[in-house]
């Protein structure tokens, strides 16, 4: 398993990719650093784009290189923003998230302390697969 990957690693992982953001227009630098339960890490920073709306998450972009490389199974992710705040995933980033990974552990740090939350604390009450076979 991944005991190797601590939480502090984990966030150091994240802030590397965090360098990679292309925040043009909202100078929102976030990075992203997803393990697999290999103790792989798959990690993602925010791409935007000059039309806004097709920008797209670091924590979306993390999990979409993972999933296409046949990972399946998720430990954790670390998420770290550009200021001395939590960065916690947005709606979408965290519907997405559940679909493939709900007992996902959401690391977050504000640069003084950790956070460890549960993805399905985030997104209690969630839309999942089983409900599109309640036909
Ligand atoms: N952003 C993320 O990458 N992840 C989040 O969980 C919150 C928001 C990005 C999207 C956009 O590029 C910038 O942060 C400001 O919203």
């Amino acid at each position: 398993m991944n005991l190797k990957i601590t939480n502090e690693l984990l966030i150091q992982s994240a802030k590397k990719y965090q360098n990679n953001s292309t925040a043009k227009y909202s100078h929102f630098k976030v990075g992203a650093a997803l393990l697999d339960n290999n103790g792989q890490i798959y990690g993602g920073c925010n791409v935007e784009s000059s039309s806004y709306g097709l920008t797209i998450c670091a924590e979306r972009v993390a999990l979409t290189k993972a999933i296409s490389e046949g990972i399946k199974n998720f430990n954790k992710i670390a998420i770290v923003g550009p200021n001395n705040d939590f960065c916690p995933p947005c709606g979408a980033c965290r519907q997405l998230l559940y679909d493939y990974a709900p007992d996902l552990e959401i690391i977050l740090t504000n640069n003084n302390e950790m956070k460890s939350i549960k993805l399905s604390d985030l997104l209690p009450f969630a839309f999942e697969e089983k409900k599109l076979k309640n036909l």
